[in-house]
């Protein structure tokens, strides 16, 4: 009798030492991978000279999303609105919807009865720390209609960048706007001849980011595990084996709408092709920052690609050899994304209502007000779980939503942050060589150190972005 149960206690005790075991490999092996993945894509800005927008995503959005940067005061939500006059957000938007769609004339006609099913296709285009993980997010939280994917062409860049180290810029644009199509479309095909390992029967292992796509790891989407020591997790919610590409396109197709977040488009004029095709209905989200505020968050965020310009900042009094490679790539950066918010503003028929210009800093100050832009846009419901989602995310609390107190000094506190990190001189160059680029969306200039650190004087004009 006796060994029976002490049999069976140590059957029990091995189980529980199997499982814990299991479960610690399993953590390790995840550790290890969030540590792997982030590191490619810094490793791949520093070979592509040719081109200037820096192209450090390090995905350190942790699973728990912390959002130090936007953890800003939210506004009343019946607050008037500052964008497209189409304001009172939520559900109520697809008035400006159809209005964008039949205003642009016959040759959109295609467009909206292709769209018919009200199926939009969201392009968040920003660069690194302009808070595109947070509006991706945002729109990755509609979980239920919302095929979202968090920077798919990471894979395209790194397969081009991968025989010479320098990638020919307009020949990645073709490529990124061909994948974006086909993802858009919901085929995957293409995106995997970009995938390294290429996947064997449209399985594979290596989908940057997956975890990311709240889609990618739903139960339809999720294959078993296979019993492996090294398998490990490869979605928050549930433990997935490898992504079966053909499941993928599926759920994508179930979907009613589709996301997609990159920091790799540099000129908007590239994806014309996409708000040509009838079969889509694309529209464009820009996202853009102070560049000062950019800089300063790099050179903490990404310390050792940005060690010029910490060097810079340490020594010499911050003088900055105004001719390095490193301010002509800052430069170019401003000035592309300055042409594309030109484009774009200046609402051309084949962007018009297709087109919204962002401010980081806006969002930050105001995320449920700009949330709720945002969807009125894209035409697609702002639902109480993406709201409740920004109320955990952000510092707004309840009161502070229903408007019981003026927020906006703490708020503006938070977002000016970057001015008590950055060496004047740095703000300086960054001035000198972005300046257009801030007055477009209304930056305004310091001209001495007791400036950029005084609280009382704002370096952000209240500004609209009319699309004309
Ligand atoms: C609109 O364009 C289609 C073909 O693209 C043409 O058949 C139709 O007649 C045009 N309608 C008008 C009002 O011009
Ligand atoms: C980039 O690619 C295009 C098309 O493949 C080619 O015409 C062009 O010469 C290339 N540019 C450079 C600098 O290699
Ligand atoms: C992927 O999913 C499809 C659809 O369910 C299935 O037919 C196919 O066999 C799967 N591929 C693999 C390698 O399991
Ligand atoms: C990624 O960036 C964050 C700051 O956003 C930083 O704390 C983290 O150390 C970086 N991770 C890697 C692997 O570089
Ligand atoms: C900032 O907000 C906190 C609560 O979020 C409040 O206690 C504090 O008094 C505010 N500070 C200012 C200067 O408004
Ligand atoms: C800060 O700016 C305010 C408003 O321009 C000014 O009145 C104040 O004297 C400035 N403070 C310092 C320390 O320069």
């Amino acid at each position: 009798m006796r060994n029976k149960y002490a049999i069976l206690i140590i059957c029990i005790v091995v189980l529980v030492i199997i499982e814990k075991e299991n479960s610690i490999i399993s953590r390790v092996s995840d550790k290890l991978t969030l540590r792997q993945t982030p590191q490619t894509p810094q490793t791949m800005a520093e070979f592509t000279v040719s081109a200037p927008i820096v192209l450090e995503d390090n995905g350190s959005v942790s699973p728990t999303l912390p959002y130090p940067d936007i953890a800003a005061v939210a506004s009343p939500p019946d607050d008037r609105g500052v964008l497209m006059n189409t304001t009172q957000g939520g559900g109520t938007s697809s008035t400006s919807t159809s209005t964008s769609t039949t205003s642009s004339g016959n040759g959109t006609v295609g467009v909206a009865t292709a769209a018919a099913g009200g199926r939009k296709h969201i392009l968040l285009v920003a660069s690194t720390r302009t808070g595109s993980s947070f509006v991706g997010e945002l729109f990755n939280q509609q979980g239920a209609t919302m095929f979202y994917l968090f920077e798919p062409l990471w894979h395209v860049e790194r397969q081009l960048t991968l025989d010479t180290g320098v990638i020919n810029a307009s020949a990645a644009s073709w490529s990124y706007r061909d994948v974006l199509r086909q993802l858009f479309l919901c085929d995957f095909r293409m995106l995997e001849s970009f995938i390294n390992p290429p996947p064997l029967e449209h399985v594979t292992a290596a989908l940057f980011r997956r975890e990311s796509s709240m889609a990618l790891c739903e139960e339809e989407v999720c294959s078993p595990v296979v019993k492996e020591v090294f398998e490990r997790y490869r979605c928050r919610t549930r433990r997935c084996g490898p992504l079966n590409l053909t499941l993928a396109a599926a759920a994508c197709r179930a979907k009613q709408h589709v996301t997609i977040k990159t920091v790799r488009v540099r000129q908007l004029e590239t994806m014309r092709p996409l708000t040509e095709d009838p079969r889509l209905d694309t529209r464009f989200i820009q996202l853009v920052r102070d560049p000062r505020a950019i800089l300063a968050s790099r050179m903490v965020a990404f310390s050792s690609k940005y060690q010029t310009w910490k060097t810079w900042g340490e020594v010499n009094g911050g003088e900055v050899p105004i001719e390095d490679e490193e301010v002509k790539k800052l430069q170019g950066n401003c000035n592309q994304i300055k042409t594309s918010a030109e484009l774009g503003l200046s609402g051309p028929e084949w962007l018009r209502g297709r087109y919204m210009l962002v401010r980081y800093e806006d969002i930050a100050r105001y995320p449920m007000q700009k949330a709720a832009q945002m969807f009125a846009f894209t035409g697609i419901p702002f639902t109480p779980q993406a709201r409740e989602w920004i109320l955990q995310n952000t510092h707004a609390t309840a009161e502070e939503v229903h408007g019981v107190y003026s927020t906006q000094k703490n708020s503006s506190e938070q977002v000016e942050k970057w001015r008590f990190s950055i060496p004047f001189k740095l703000a300086q160059v960054v001035q000198q060589v972005c300046g257009p680029t801030m007055q477009l969306f209304g930056y305004k200039f310091v001209n001495s150190e007791q400036t950029l650190l005084n609280k009382s004087v704002s370096l952000l004009e209240e500004r609209e972005f009319n699309v004309s």
